[in-house]
């Protein structure tokens, strides 16, 4: 598929992030798209992240090694990332026994920081936010971890390879640490001399691996290569714009990459923005369009929502586009990509939330994304028409139910984005590339008032 027919931008890189709560399916994209790149990079969130991919009848699920590994890609692991060294050995591990032996592809930044023993307890005893929220993390240490490096206390993965080093700072986090541990929480202490052999047999196994990943990554530009980008988690969860403080500790965002690798975004062409046909979210925090009833469940059931990482079943409810907008604004997506369309197969009516009472809505064009999330967003739907035929099979713009693409127009007029992918089922080969992509064709839709429903 050609990209450059229509992007704004002159670099041949290329991003993917999602730009919903996460679990928009990026992992099969990337997987798709990476044989058209030499290089694979993450550069954000750690072992948070779940990235399945399903070929044949084998499924693979990434917590940290970038999902174009099943390609045989070069492998980047960027500064951004929180590395938790056990899981990510364990990958390759699992990896290496389904016949896949890509290690020396792999390369690790020396400054991404360890998710350490530690962390994880914090991440248990303190998941919470501001006002007291509880957060619903992964339990995987990320939020501690991050707090470390911002901290200038943390460890990062060169240190393995200076393994004194890592000796004493882990001495220093330890000693740290227990004083938290029994003082704050009367939790039981950590032991170094575990951690420490634990750590010195992950050094051996790694110190090959890990390098300046940022003369990398420039020396593969330089060579005339191209570079896909992957985001982890969704760009509603990014720290900084997401829907704080229900969010990750990272900028899950498009707006992460330039600081998680030390590679320009202004070389990245293309910024494809993942989203689910409908929205799903784990976790606490505001969810305006949740389904909390029957259909919800029916959504959850279709699309099999429950989390890669912590199996943790998803709420589920309908499109959000007025979060959507905001999310392609401050994510600069170039194109969507819209993924689980034929779980919305035999739906008899569908719904677009378009809006929240009182805030505004997309056809105003104003109105922004609140940062203030503590009061009830109520949305402002319209309705559509479902479809009835199953759409798994189909592999042109034109196989799919008119209804079906009435809907897809909707949500590319009403963002102004254009839609260059569509994801019809779980297998590598359910999926429609549109060349050329499926353009805005009007203005901002009209907003049926008479369907507005509070
Ligand atoms: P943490 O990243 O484990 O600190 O969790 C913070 C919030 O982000 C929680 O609501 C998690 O459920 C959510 N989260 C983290 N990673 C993912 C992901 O990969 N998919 C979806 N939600 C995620």
């Amino acid at each position: 598929m050609s990209f450059d027919a229509k992007k704004k931008h002159s670099g041949r890189h290329f991003c993917v992030v999602g730009v919903q709560w996460g679990d928009e399916g990026k992992g099969k994209i990337v997987d798709a798209l990476s044989s058209d790149f030499d290089a694979v990079v993450r550069y954000q969130g750690g072992a948070n992240a779940g990235h399945t991919v399903l070929i044949g009848e084998e499924e693979f699920i990434f917590h940290l090694v970038p999902s174009g590994i099943l390609e045989g890609k070069t492998c980047v692991i960027g500064n951004g990332v929180v590395m938790d060294v056990a899981t990510f050995i364990e990958e390759l591990d699992e990896l290496k026994a389904r016949g896949l032996d890509y290690e020396d592809r792999i390369w690790i930044s020396e400054r991404a920081h360890l998710v350490m023993p530690y962390h994880r307890v914090l991440d248990r005893l303190q998941d919470v936010g501001s006002n007291g929220a509880r957060i619903g993390t992964t339990l995987r240490g990320i939020g501690p971890c991050y707090t470390d490096k911002v901290a200038r206390r943390g460890i990062r993965a060169g240190d393995l390879v200076d393994f004194a080093r890592f000796e004493a700072l882990l001495h220093e986090n330890v000693e740290h640490f227990n004083r938290v541990f029994r003082d704050l929480h009367g939790e039981k202490e950590l032991e170094v001399a575990p951690i420490l052999a634990e750590y010195r047999e992950h050094a051996d196994r790694l110190r090959d691996r890990i390098c300046n990943i940022t003369d990398l990554l420039w020396e593969i530009d330089g060579r005339g290569e191209g570079i896909l980008f992957e985001g982890a988690q969704g760009a509603l969860l990014d720290i900084d714009l997401g829907s704080y403080p229900y969010v990750t500790s990272s900028n899950t965002s498009f707006l992460g990459l330039g600081p998680g690798t030390g590679f320009s975004p202004r070389a990245v062409g293309t910024v494809a923005g993942i989203t689910k046909a409908y929205t799903t979210r784990v976790g606490e925090g505001p969810f305006p369009t949740e389904l909390d009833d029957d259909l919800g469940e029916e959504l959850r059931r279709a699309g099999s929502e429950f989390g890669a990482t912590t199996g943790r079943p998803r709420r589920c409810g309908w499109l959000d586009l007025f979060a959507l907008r905001y999310a392609i604004r401050f994510g600069d997506i170039d194109t969507l990509v819209i993924t689980k369309l034929d779980v919305l197969d035999g739906f008899e009516k569908l719904r677009i939330g378009v809006g929240y009472e009182g805030i505004g809505d997309i056809q105003g064009g104003g109105g922004s994304f609140p940062a203030d999330l503590e009061r009830e967003l109520k949305p402002i739907y319209i309705d559509m028409p479902g479809w009835t035929e199953p759409t798994a099979n189909c592999r042109k713009y034109e196989d799919l139910p008119i209804e079906a693409q009435k809907y897809l127009e909707f949500i590319v007029n009403a963002t102004q984005c254009p839609i260059s992918i569509l994801s019809v089922g779980k297998e590598r080969s359910q999926m429609i590339r549109l060349d050329p992509w499926l353009g805005v064709s009007g203005g901002l839709p009209e907003l049926p008032v008479e369907t507005k429903i509070s």
